[in-house]
């Protein structure tokens, strides 16, 4: 087997997590680093034993026989690696969510497109067994035309603080950061319908206001600039509507969980970030003349290391086997129009809003 070789962008916190991941997959290394700030790339490469460091990720792209990156900079800084690495013809595994704006993860789109090269986002999520079982229930035709869904993405307490709550930095809080699992997740099991309409309501109150509490994650998170709470109602072109609730800090245990309605069945999925009361995959549906609940067995969650080493496993291998992405950056881009049409409603005092999605190719 080929051994891909990668190089980071940006060597920050979640980079750590994609070299310890790494170090278990066959076939795949981390052999260049690179951060503005180069201590943070030296000192990343000292404790994964990185052969390469640079200080600008133009130069690290000059690599001839660099396979591809993994951008880990900050939400609002994740266009520009990514579409200079595109155009250095290497293959691209960008966090999560795509960019702080449409306008960015559009254009990222459109270069990947150009290019021919990977544009694989890491949403883990989707390596996750309850949404790889959820996703069979769905494509098996359980479900019938799904008409409406709720999907969360909730923590009682936990404003990651950092970069995440600097408008300049993270472009938008919790609505991006653990939503885009919430939306991508209903995205991918709706069979990515066409969003038309958003209307939202955002708000950072209880991290402005609320005393530090035993539990609470984040530092300094009284000078978050971002929202910590956000909740929208989506219109399809296709008729289906969603009810999407993301909060990184509450005075409540869930907002609800993550459910699909559907003409012929019902279906509620609980992961991660995108938990509701319970975790699992459960079917609601009218059998033997009875209504009956079947909850999948054996669908336990995995640790979030494993979801990092499957997924650099598929990037790998669509680089290696000169496949499409593993997760279809244009179905991506639908998570980054609903995001920006909950910004702009929010702005316009929650009035419903059109949204339109961007022609990349
Ligand atoms: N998949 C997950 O579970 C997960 C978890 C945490 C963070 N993330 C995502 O990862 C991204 C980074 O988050 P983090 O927690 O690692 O942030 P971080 O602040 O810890 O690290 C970011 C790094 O990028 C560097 N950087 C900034 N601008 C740069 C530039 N122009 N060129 C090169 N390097 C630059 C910074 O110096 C820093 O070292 C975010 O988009 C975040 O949403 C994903």
């Amino acid at each position: 087997m080929r051994t891909i070789r990668l190089g980071l962008i940006g060597a920050g916190g979640i980079a750590q997590t994609h070299c310890r991941a790494i170090a278990d997959v066959e076939g795949v290394e981390v052999v260049a680093a690179s951060d503005v700030v180069r201590e943070n790339a030296e000192k990343t490469a000292a404790r994964w034993g990185i052969g390469h460091v640079f200080a600008s990720y133009e130069e690290m792209l000059q690599m001839g026989d660099l396979d591809g990156v993994i951008v880990c900079t900050p939400t609002a800084v994740h266009a520009p690696p990514t579409i200079a690495a595109l155009k250095a013809a290497k293959h691209v595994l960008c966090e999560k969510p795509m960019e702080a704006t449409l306008d960015a993860a559009a254009e990222m789109v459109r270069v990947a497109h150009d290019t021919g090269k990977i544009l694989m986002v890491a949403l883990k999520l989707r390596y996750s067994p309850q949404v790889i079982v959820a996703k069979n229930v769905v494509d098996a035709g359980t479900l019938g035309e799904i008409y409406y869904a709720e999907c969360v993405a909730d923590r009682r307490r936990g404003n990651p603080g950092g970069s995440f709550i600097r408008k300049a930095t993270a472009g938008f809080g919790a609505g991006a950061d653990i939503g885009v699992y919430a939306l991508d997740t209903a995205l991918y099991l709706m069979g990515h319908p066409k969003p038309v309409a958003v209307s939202a309501i955002t708000s950072n109150y209880i991290s402005l206001h609320s005393e530090p509490v035993i539990g609470q994650w984040g530092r300094g998170i009284d000078r978050t600039e971002v929202e910590d709470f956000a909740a929208a109602w989506v219109r399809f072109e296709n008729g289906a509507r969603l009810v999407f609730k993301t909060s990184w800090c509450m005075h409540m245990d869930s907002l609800g969980g993550t459910f699909f309605l559907g003409t012929k069945a019902g279906l509620r999925v609980g992961v991660g970030e995108v938990r509701g009361p319970e975790e699992g995959v459960t079917v609601y549906r009218d059998e033997f003349g009875a209504m009956t609940d079947a909850a999948v067995q054996n669908v336990r969650p995995v640790e979030g290391i494993e979801l990092f080493r499957r997924e650099n496993a598929a990037f790998a291998d669509a680089v290696r086997e000169g496949k499409p992405s593993p997760i279809d950056p244009g179905g991506m881009l639908l998570t980054n129009v609903i995001i920006q049409g909950v910004i702009d409603s929010s702005a316009a005092g929650g009035k419903e809003i059109e949204v339109k999605v961007p022609d990349v190719w």
